[in-house]
């Protein structure tokens, strides 16, 4: 069997924690294999929400199995909540939530070393979430990370002593931050308690002997392909491989083993965080998408900018991916629009492009063209095909313009609002 993916294609919060929860119940196994509590994934049912951030998007769903793979980063205090947070909602943890041990941990003084550099770049900062994220992928590539699998070691404490010694001396060459230290490394020891009582496995072993097994594997990603370290709006971007690819490194799966590669778009766009963003709306517009989407990050609360779609970044992101099928999620978010715009081309000094330049600069315009509304709500609308004839020319024209389909199309944050193309 093959490894499915789902990721975003845009900046991230595209509805991957949506899609997911949907399409889990056709899986044995979903896998989260980057990233970590820099993310919110949200589901809605039931009449409730719920925020993951580290635990895949299938917990929910009974009869299968959630992996916390080895690309990603842990922090036992938010894992701890959110362990308490789906036990409350009624979920059982009988050995359906697994972590790699090759998965690496976020320590409280990462997320010190975190809030230091923001503070110290002032203007220039990322926008980070400050979960301490890229510290611990420093870490992890410069080889001082502590795994989840050092903490069955009996020197681990001093392992860990030597890492904070080593984060202490690097925080001297920042501005003092407000931090009180000693109340989170007091909770992060509680709460590794709770992480080593979750089964450790050899992630890399555990998935491809499923595969073997013939077992049906989903590999959920987290950000957005434009916040990938290689291929984002570097500096601007998080600190791990985002990407397809990023799936086969952080499962321990090989590149031939990747199946359907399914990429999230929503119907516009949205970015938290600096960086640039050639298609970001400043005026009425731009306001009404925040507004009508409610578009306020599941992680830190932070406003949302808002712009609509830009083709050649969604042609740019598929191709990175080898996306087979295209989502689309909030389509709903546009039923009141009179006119819809997307970004076809930039207009750039040194002329007309269509593809991404190295970095996204100032000097580019988006070119524009842009589809009627169908001004009227999709809120009952059951069938695919049942869309308002409008809502079709603006999925059909973007198929056009990306070259690849919409197999499902998101009309509400609720698990059933979904229209499955076939
Ligand atoms: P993720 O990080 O990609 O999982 O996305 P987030 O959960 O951060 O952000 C997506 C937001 O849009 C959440 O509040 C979802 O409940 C909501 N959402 C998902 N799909 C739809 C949709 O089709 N329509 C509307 N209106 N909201 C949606
Ligand atoms: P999900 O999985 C949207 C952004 C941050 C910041 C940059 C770097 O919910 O789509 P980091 O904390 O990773 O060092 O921040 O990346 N960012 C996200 N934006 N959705 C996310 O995750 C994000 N995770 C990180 O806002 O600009
Ligand atoms: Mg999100």
């Amino acid at each position: 069997m093959a490894v499915d993916v789902i990721l975003g294609l845009q900046w991230g919060d595209e509805g991957k924690g949506k899609i997911v929860d949907f399409l889990a119940p056709q899986y044995d196994i979903i896998c989260r294999f980057q990233g970590g509590p820099n993310a919110g994934h949200t589901l809605k049912f039931g009449g409730k929400k719920h925020v993951l951030h580290t635990i895949p998007s299938g917990i929910f769903r009974d009869n299968l199995i959630n992996v916390i793979g080895n690309g990603v980063v842990i922090d036992p205090i938010t894992l701890a909540r959110e362990i308490d947070d789906v036990l409350s909602a009624g979920v059982t943890l009988d050995s359906n939530l697994l972590v790699a041990r090759k998965a690496h941990l976020i320590l409280p003084t990462h997320r010190m070393l975190d809030a230091a550099s923001e503070a110290f770049k002032g203007a220039k900062k990322i926008g980070s979430t400050l979960r301490g994220i890229g510290p611990t992928y420093m870490d992890k590539t410069g080889r001082n990370g502590l795994r989840v699998g050092d903490l069955d070691t009996p020197d681990f404490k001093a392992k860990y002593e030597t890492l904070k010694e080593k984060h202490l001396g690097l925080l001297k060459i920042y501005p003092k931050i407000d931090f009180d230290l000693a109340t989170e490394e007091k909770k992060w020891f509680e709460k590794i308690e709770v992480l080593k009582s979750l089964p450790r496995i050899d992630g890399e072993y555990y998935v491809n002997e499923a595969l073997n097994a013939g077992k049906k594997v989903l590999a959920e990603g987290a950000q957005g392909s434009m916040l990938d370290i290689d291929f984002g709006t570097y500096p601007y971007v998080t600190s791990s491989n985002t990407v397809t690819a990023g799936a086969c490194t952080g499962l321990g799966i090989a590149p031939s083993k990747i199946g359907e590669v399914i990429g999230i778009t929503k119907a516009y766009c949205t970015r938290v965080g600096s960086g640039p963003f050639p298609t970001e709306l400043f005026d009425d517009t731009g306001e009404k998408l925040g507004q009508l989407g409610m578009e306020f990050g599941a992680t830190t609360g932070r406003p949302r900018r808002c712009g609509w779609l830009d083709i050649p970044q969604l042609r740019y992101t598929t191709m990175i991916n080898g996306v087979t099928q295209l989502v689309m999620t909030k389509i709903d978010v546009l039923d009141s629009f009179e006119e819809i715009s997307v970004s076809t081309a930039y207009e750039t000094d040194a002329g007309r492009v269509e593809k991404l330049p190295f970095e996204l600069g100032d000097d580019l315009k988006p070119v524009w063209s842009s589809y009627e509304g169908w001004n009227s709500s999709l809120a009952d609308v059951k069938k695919f095909v049942e869309l308002p004839q409008k809502a079709l020319e603006y999925i059909e024209g973007l198929e056009k313009e990306i070259g690849i389909g919409f197999s499902m199309i998101s009309t509400g944050p609720e698990r059933e609002k979904l229209l499955l193309r076939n």
